[in-house]
């Protein structure tokens, strides 16, 4: 089922609401690309695109964390690094079954649908402690 934002996701701030829009859209690809044949390369591709953009959207967010002198800035930014590590671990997993030329095995696909839920609630749950930073 792809994940569709709600404005309940809404932290109210305009560039971080965006950029939640996109990560989450890239995450639907890659669960609709895991339904297609010979998906191998592809899960790959669209995972590491969802770890750069991933990168570059936590930078984004940890610099108006810092810009609004978040209280919150360490407990969080601790957060983000864990969520790059695992998607990290997940490219890396996917990257030898993919050289190996072997089709993702169960571990990898359910670390996928890890990944989804490492975002999706750090979305609604640590980001949403920033909204009144935005009210
Ligand atoms: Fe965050």
């Amino acid at each position: 089922m792809p994940i569709v934002w709600k404005k309940e996701m809404a932290v109210h701030n305009q560039i971080i609401d965006d950029e939640h829009k996109l990560l989450i859209c890239l995450i639907n690809g890659v669960e609709i690309a895991l339904r297609a044949e010979n998906h191998g390369m592809m899960v790959l591709f669209l995972v590491r695109e969802l770890k750069t953009y991933t990168k570059d959207h936590f930078s984004a967010e940890e610099k108006i964390m810092l810009d609004h002198d978040y209280a919150g800035f360490s407990e969080h930014k601790r957060a983000h690094q864990d969520i790059l590590q695992q998607i990290q671990a997940l490219e890396e997993s996917i990257r030898k079954a993919v050289e190996n030329e072997q089709a993702l095995d169960a571990e990898e696909l359910n670390l996928i649908g890890l990944l989804r839920s490492w975002i999706i609630d750090h979305v609604l749950q640590v980001d949403l402690k920033m909204r009144p930073l935005f009210d």
